[in-house]
């Protein structure tokens, strides 16, 4: 069994050891980052390997996947000359959180809690769930009122504790941090468990593999806390210091103009959030609607180094990009397609490619939310 390695805290360098069930720093209760700069295996040595993410052995903290569905290898399709799209909504619980739900649930199948507790929007919950089903590890999710009837069915079907939150996607936060403190609680925090990012970081890995060893020059990502966004930004690294390749894409990150406090601090010029508090506006974007991020500091600059910028898009560009691509055969909830909505014709990230390629992930199945246009926010 590998040994796991240690988290420290970005902000003070604080330790914590590799086994421990802390969910934060222990000073400053902010999120901890994995103290691990692996080296990606060469293209060529990946021929014949297992078919899901795991084929990244080298680059995966647990070497293991005792917990796995085959998760990963989501294939990329054309929709433009320059634009493709990554369908990582065909991942077993529909939705591209799995790549970091796995890492989540294998931890806690090597730390053995008696318990284990995840907030959500709804789809971090639904793959966390499913993931502990398949650890045999007992599930709390704690959700916020609203959230899609078909999210709350798929959470309670793999026998996950449902507990539906007064309040909005912060209150259920709250509510989970609450029992997070408690002895033998594992809490699978997507946004506070770096082991979290060091699964979503797949999504580049394979886009790698699949150019032929290269990545696009834009990679189009959408942001609520972030965990695709700083998994791209990790792989991104490994890859360039490894020199697998010789430029880094630009990361061009997508909010719902409705809740977007990263495209406001981007906007300003800042560094990290300023004090005002974002009030959480009903969007068809629910996943990425999240006023406070926690990584929010680390997010800002890793689309700076990367040359990339933010961008938000309105509920009429989510709700014509979804029934867009419906018409193209691709039928993808309402979050998911917000990537699309700032990319297609009309959207702020088309209007700065200036011919470059770019990849936006489809993140989510269409049959979590349904459709926009039949439903109000
Ligand atoms: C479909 C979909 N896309 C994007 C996101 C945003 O992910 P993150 O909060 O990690 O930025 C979510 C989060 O729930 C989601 O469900
Ligand atoms: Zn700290």
């Amino acid at each position: 069994m590998s040994v796991l390695p240690d988290c420290y805290c970005p902000v003070d360098g604080t330790r914590v050891p590799s086994g421990a069930l802390d969910w934060c720093c222990p000073a400053c209760r902010g999120p901890l980052d994995l103290d691990y700069s692996p080296t990606p295996a060469p293209l060529k040595s990946l021929a014949g390997r297992v078919n899901s993410l795991w084929r990244y052995a080298e680059c995966l903290p647990l070497g293991e996947a005792e917990c796995t569905l085959g998760e990963g290898r989501t294939p990329v399709v054309r929709l433009t000359e320059k634009v493709s799209a990554k369908l990582d909504f065909l991942m077993p619980t529909l939705s591209f959180k799995d790549r970091g739900a796995v890492m989540l649930a294998a931890l806690a199948g090597r730390l053995r809690p008696e318990r284990v507790v995840a907030d959500s929007s709804g789809n971090a919950g639904a793959a966390v769930a499913a993931y502990c089903a398949r650890a045999q590890l007992p599930c709390t999710v704690f959700v916020p009122e609203g959230t899609s009837a078909k999210k709350l069915e798929q959470i309670g079907a793999h026998g996950a504790r449902l507990e539906v939150v007064a309040g909005d996607r912060e209150a259920a936060a709250v509510a989970a941090r609450a029992v997070a403190d408690e002895s033998g609680v594992f809490y699978a925090s997507h946004v506070h468990n770096p082991y979290f990012l060091h699964g979503t970081k797949t999504y580049v890995h394979e886009l790698w593999e699949d150019l032929g060893g290269r990545l696009p020059d834009v990679l189009v990502v959408p942001v609520g806390n972030g965990t695709l966004l700083l998994g791209a930004a990790l792989a991104v690294a490994e890859l360039h210091t490894a020199g697998l390749i010789d430029r880094r894409p630009a990361l061009h990150a997508v909010q719902a103009a409705a809740v977007a406090p990263l495209a406001a601090a981007w906007q300003a010029g800042a560094d990290d959030l300023g004090d005002d508090v974002v009030a959480v506006v009903p969007t068809f974007a629910e996943g990425i609607a999240i006023p406070r991020p926690p990584r929010a500091r680390q997010i800002l600059r890793a689309v700076r180094e990367s040359g990339g910028a933010f961008h938000t898009v309105s509920e009429d560009q989510i709700r014509h990009a979804q029934l867009d691509l419906a018409s193209r055969g691709l039928y993808v909830e309402s979050t998911g397609v917000a990537c699309w909505a700032a990319t297609r014709e009309g959207g702020s990230v088309a209007a700065v490619l200036n011919g470059r390629a770019a990849v936006v992930p489809l993140c989510g199945a269409g049959a979590k939310t349904g459709l926009a246009v039949s439903r109000s926010v």
